[in-house]
């Protein structure tokens, strides 16, 4: 685990649009996972700014992004596949068919999830993941737990992580619930993870996943045994490193 600390959030994130250009300009086809959240948009900001600048091509470039709320379809503006294609797919030369958000409305969320993280095995595998960390040490929705889950499933979000997401919504009844998410699996197999942490409120979460024992409470801890992981932290959060 590689831990790398910028001055500002904007610096942090702007690394992330480094590493994902460097993989895209190596190998034009990559297969990228995503992320949503605060965290990623200074990243996103700068891959649009590089795309128009023609220093980065995205037309072969495939996405899976980590999560999405039950319930919500994408026109919803809370939505993360309105969200994506907002901050980032809307402004870049992507082919938008190659761009996948989990299903939140699918009828049966285990088959959804199964199919899923297949169509990333018949993809040839992530090659760059990109992380944000929740604030109880979450990556992508896999919550605290006994438990460390491969595969793509549903999952019954924490009450900090309702509290955390309520600012994106108009009220704290309105943050679904559930939500479907890419599994501890198919992030470990991703040939590069890629987290962006920043800020006061994820300084316990980063101590825990980089500095604590690896253990499915803290479920990004389990990066601790990736071969190839970079945390790009801000100085608020590497505080008590
Ligand atoms: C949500 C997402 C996560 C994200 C987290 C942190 O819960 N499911 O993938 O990492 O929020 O978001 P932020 O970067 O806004 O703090």
């Amino acid at each position: 685990m590689e831990i790398r600390v910028f001055e500002t959030a904007d610096q942090a994130s702007r690394a992330a649009a480094i590493l994902i250009a460097s993989q895209v300009t190596a190998k034009p086809a990559s297969v990228l996972g995503l992320a949503t959240g605060s965290s990623p948009i200074p990243c996103y900001q700068e891959l649009i700014r590089m795309n128009e600048a023609g220093l980065v091509d995205f037309s072969k470039v495939v996405t899976y992004n980590l999560d999405e709320y039950v319930g919500l379809s994408g026109e919803h503006p809370c939505s993360y596949r309105y969200f994506m294609n907002d901050q980032l797919f809307d402004h870049i030369n992507i082919n938008k068919e190659a761009t996948h958000v989990p299903n939140g409305q699918a009828e049966d969320f285990a088959a959804c999830g199964a199919a899923y993280d297949e169509a990333i095995r018949q993809a040839g595998g992530l090659d760059l993941q990109l992380l944000g960390l929740g604030r109880n040490g979450h990556i992508g929705f896999n919550e605290p737990g006994d438990v460390f889950i491969r595969p793509c499933h549903s999952v019954q979000l924490s009450e900090s992580t309702i509290e955390a997401n309520t600012r994106f919504f108009d009220s704290k009844d309105d943050v679904p619930r559930y939500a479907i998410t890419l599994g501890i699996g198919s992030i470990m197999d991703a040939r590069k993870v890629v987290l962006i942490a920043t800020g006061a409120s994820k300084a316990q979460a980063v101590h825990d996943a980089v500095k604590g024992d690896i253990s499915p409470r803290v479920q990004a801890s389990v990066l601790q045994g990736h071969h190839d992981c970079i945390f790009l932290l801000d100085r608020e959060a590497a505080s008590l490193l």
